[in-house]
Parts: structure tokens; sequence; C-alpha cells
């Protein structure tokens, strides 16, 4: 047994840290250039030292692989380039002896194209009970060459593709991913059943993918901008199916966190009604600049949306899905938008470095669990990916516009002298890795008292032996212009510097933790952040 960590309690996940783990990146344990299962069991002591409550894996099912394993063929297997299903029961089982909780990543709204239930509905043409599944219709004009409405993807390009018999099916991603048919109670059963699976093997928790997607108007109707109710996004019988799964999940003490884009605050917080999700992903926040009125902002409204449905808050700065935060950081617009991503924008790798070592001491001290992206702890900027060594289906999508999610994908460098940084002993990884990146690895990181990892590393520490941290109230304290001054309890104070001039502190007994040196007169420069206790 391992010893009782502080957040061994049936809460844990109100106020803890998650670090996601993308198992192709991670660690390559079977040399094949391809991260996966033993890699990840090899390095669980790294992820216990950094001191991390739980592990979040992307998707490690069968899958060819189109969308990064968001394409699934079979939920209750696991791809042979990552392991084996013991495997991933043994490494539930080892990490939970380290005090690492286990998040799986369910997803909901589609399948693979090589779904068995996918191919069964092709074999069985139209009208069929197989094609009853998915949302297969004919298509419009005299010969049904037009699809069936105008929705707009997702990964941009069509959402309706056309099969040998003249029927068309819906994708929201790419034609690889064919969207389910929620409305049919088969769907409905085969995921509740996909929960207890995982569940019954020791999960703690379910990621939703695209949580907010998954039933649609049952008329199809062509997509009209500022539609309400919208066609396939937040539709209200989509609670319900969520309040199964909460029946589902407290069998077996589990929670949720759902993938929920919406811009709407009071419609979000619906999901994370008493029966229903137990949390969701902060993504105003992930997508807020670097500009103190727009944070505090983003803050307020967040904890004002959950607390009337008493949810904890998440707090995110990146995952696989966006750019890297010191990338981000370092850029004119720090900010997110999927549709803005372009090629060669200029980014200042030192400024944003800086920006987001103060962004991880805000973050971390926020009411709320946090979580943290393989690499975020490194410090790893985006990394440019070579045009022929491309993979994510976004990039080409686009038609070539959009440089894809790959450059916040690439394997993680753990020896600065070893080969492929000693992300694998065998062949070359997946995606290249820079050839700058000795000095982000982590034994190099490990040395350096100045280092992202040991700040994160200390900054881990601290949340957990020192009162004040997670769960409680925050309250702002008089600051500066663009300086973010908060109070927790037991005085503990967080004091962020986004404004281009030296900050005074307020009156403190003890300096905990600073993402970077102070002045001479023991004031907080630019683009820094400090812990206090008061
Ligand atoms: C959200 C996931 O995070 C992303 O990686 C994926 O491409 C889409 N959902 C589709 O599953």
């Amino acid at each position: 047994m391992a010893a009782p960590t502080p957040h061994d309690t049936d809460d844990w996940w109100r106020d803890a840290v998650i670090y996601q783990v993308y198992p192709r990146s991670f660690a390559d344990g079977d040399g094949d250039g391809t991260g996966d299962l033993a890699g990840v069991r090899a390095r669980l002591p790294y992820l216990a030292d950094l001191g991390v409550d739980a592990v979040w894996f992307t998707p490690w099912y069968l899958s060819p692989l189109v969308d990064g394993g968001y394409d699934v063929a079979d939920y209750r297997t696991v791809d042979p380039a990552f392991g084996t299903l013991a495997e991933a029961e043994k490494l539930i089982a080892e990490a939970r002896a380290l005090g690492i909780r286990t998040i799986v990543d369910i997803v909901p709204n589609h399948v693979s194209d090589q779904h068995p239930w996918f191919r069964a509905a092709l074999a069985a043409g139209p009208g069929s009970p197989e094609r009853e599944l998915f949302h297969f219709r004919p298509g419009r004009g005299p010969d049904g060459a037009r699809p069936p409405n105008d929705w707009p993807s997702q990964f941009s390009g069509a959402t309706w593709t056309r099969v040998p018999d003249g029927e068309w099916y819906l994708h929201l991603f790419s034609p690889e991913q064919p969207d389910l048919n929620w409305a049919h109670p088969a769907v409905r059963r085969e995921h509740e059943d996909i929960l207890r699976f995982w569940f019954e093997r020791g999960v703690a928790g379910v990621r939703i993918d695209s949580a907010a997607l998954l039933t649609k108007d049952p008329a199809l109707p062509d997509f009209v901008e500022g539609a309400d109710p919208h066609p396939y996004i937040d539709r209200d019988d989509l609670h319900d199916v969520y309040r199964s799964w909460r029946a589902v999940a407290d069998e077996y003490g589990g929670v949720f966190v759902g993938e929920v884009w919406l811009p709407d605050a009071e419609r979000f917080a619906r999901y994370l009604r008493p029966d229903e999700l137990h949390t969701a992903f902060n993504f105003t926040f992930l997508t807020c600049p670097w500009e103190a009125g727009r944070l505090r902002r983003a803050i307020d409204g967040t904890l004002a949306e959950h607390a009337p449905v008493g949810a904890p808050a998440t707090w995110v700065l990146c995952n696989h899905d966006v750019t890297r935060t010191v990338t981000r950081y370092g850029r004119a617009d720090t900010g997110f938008d999927f549709a803005a991503k372009r090629f060669g924008t200029p980014a200042d790798p030192e400024l944003g470095t800086r920006r987001a070592r103060a962004a991880a001491l805000l973050t971390l001290a926020l009411p709320g669990s946090v979580y943290v992206y393989q690499g975020e702890e490194l410090g790893l900027p985006e990394a440019d990916i070579p045009l022929d060594r491309i993979q994510d289906p976004m990039h080409f999508r686009s038609r070539g516009t959009d440089p894809g999610r790959d450059g916040c994908r690439v394997p993680l460098p753990w020896e600065a002298g070893a080969r492929w940084y000693g992300f694998g002993a065998g062949d070359e990884p997946w995606l290249p890795q820079p050839a700058t990146w000795a000095s982000y690895a982590v034994d190099r990181q490990s040395a350096d008292p100045g280092s992202m990892l040991t700040l994160y590393r200390r900054a881990l520490r601290l949340r957990r032996s020192e009162d004040g941290f997670g769960d409680g109230p925050l309250t702002w304290l008089p600051a500066p212009r663009d300086v973010l001054a908060f109070a927790r309890p037991h005085g503990l104070l967080c004091v962020v510097n986004l404004s281009g001039e030296p900050a005074g502190l307020p009156p403190h007994e003890r300096l905990l933790l600073a993402s970077g040196p102070l002045d001479a007169e023991g004031r907080l420069p630019p683009d820094t952040a400090v812990w206090l206790r008061g």
C-alpha cells in the first residue's frame, strides 16, 4: 500500500493535479518509435516524483490512428502499438500503488470507420437496422449527389461522405470518424457498458471527448447561423445521456471530466449539475490571452458559473489539440483560436517561458483542479514539423493552411545525451524531435534549480504540503494596474505581475515560491509570479 496522499479521499478530484499523457509521445518501451504503455509504466516513478494525483490518458484503444486514437475501432481492446489490456490493467494498478489515479478517454460522438458496427452498416446497405446506429441519409438533388445538409465540420471540409450504394453518412470530424446516432438505444447501452468495463478495471475517471456534440436534431436541418437550439451542439437531450452515465459512475465512485467547448457560461454549467458530470475543461481560461483584465474576468466568470452547481473549476493552459503555452505566450497575440492557426507565427521563447512559469503558479493557486499536459512541466515549445512528416488530419483537411496539432505532440525528451533524447532505444520517433531539445530533457532539467521542471516539482510539493490551495474561497487584493493579487485560505497569497513595471509585494511573512528572481529592491518583475504566506 502506498502512503496516503493528501488527496486520498473520495473527493480527490475537486482539487487534484491531473497530468495528461498522450501515450504515443510519452515514452517508447518497445523501441518501435511509438510511445506505449510499457514506456509509461517505466516512467511512473517520474510522475509520482512530480507529484501529480492522477493521469488522464488520451485514447489507447484499438485504432487505425487516423486521428491520433480518437477514431476507435474497439473500446475494450488496447491497440497493439500501445500494448495489451493486461498491461493497461497492470499500469492502472501500479499507478494507484504510487498514489496516482487513472482517467481514460471515452469517445462517444463517433467511432472509427473500422469499427465492426460501421463495417456492418456499410455491408448491410440502405434501410438496414445496422445503418440506424449512424446517420445515413440519401443525398439531395435529382441524383442524390449533394450532401443531405450543409453542416460545417469541426475539422474544416465536408461533414458527409457518400458510399458506393449512393447513401451518405455524417461525420463531424474526418470521414474515418462516422458519428453515432445517439437517439438509438443500442448506442446508449453500449456506452454505459464501456464505462462499466473500464471502471471495473480500476479507472477512477473518464474524460468525455467532444462531450457537447453527441445528440443531433433528428431532422438534420441545414445550418443556420445563430440557430437555437443548434442542430448538433449542446442539445437539451444530451443531459439525459449524462444523467444515466452519472448513475453508472456513482456505482463505482468514478468521476467525469467533459470536453465541453461552449462560450455560454450558463449552458456550460448545466453539464455540471450534481447529477451530471463532475467537472469539465475550462476552455475559456485556456484560450484567454496573457492580459490581466481578461484573465481576471475569466477567473471570476469561471468561479461564478461553477458556484451555483457546486462543481469545482478546472484550470487548463494547454493540451494535445492546442499550441503549447510557451509558444503562445511568446507571440504578439497570446490568445488561442483554432481558426487563427498559421505557419510561421513568430514567437519569443524567452518571454513565453517567463510567462508560462508565472502562469503555472497562477493556475496552481486557483481553487479547483489543474491539468498539466505532458511536456508542459518541461516548458516545451511548439515544434515546427517538416511538411512531409505532418500526420494530423486537421492540417490536411484545412488544405494545408493550418499547421495542425502535431507541433504539441512531439515525443518527450528524457535524456539529453541519449539517442532520441531517451524517448525510446530503437526506431526513430513517429514525429521528429527538434535538434535543439537537449536542454529540455528531464535529466538536464532535474539538475537545474532554475528549470521549468524544478519549478513544477516545487510548486506541486507546496500545493500538497501547504494549507490554502485547492478548494475554497479566493479574494482579490488591491494591486497596481495589470497585477493580479489574491488571497486564499490560511493567509496564502498569489501575486502575478502582467504589467510592464516591477510591482511591490503585499506584506508577508514568507516567500514560498517565485517563478523568477525578484529585483534588487525585492519587487516582482514583469511576467513573474510569487506565492507568499501573509
Ligand atoms: C477532441 C480531441 O481532443 C481531439 O484530439 C479529437 O481530434 C477530436 N475531439 C475528435 O475526437
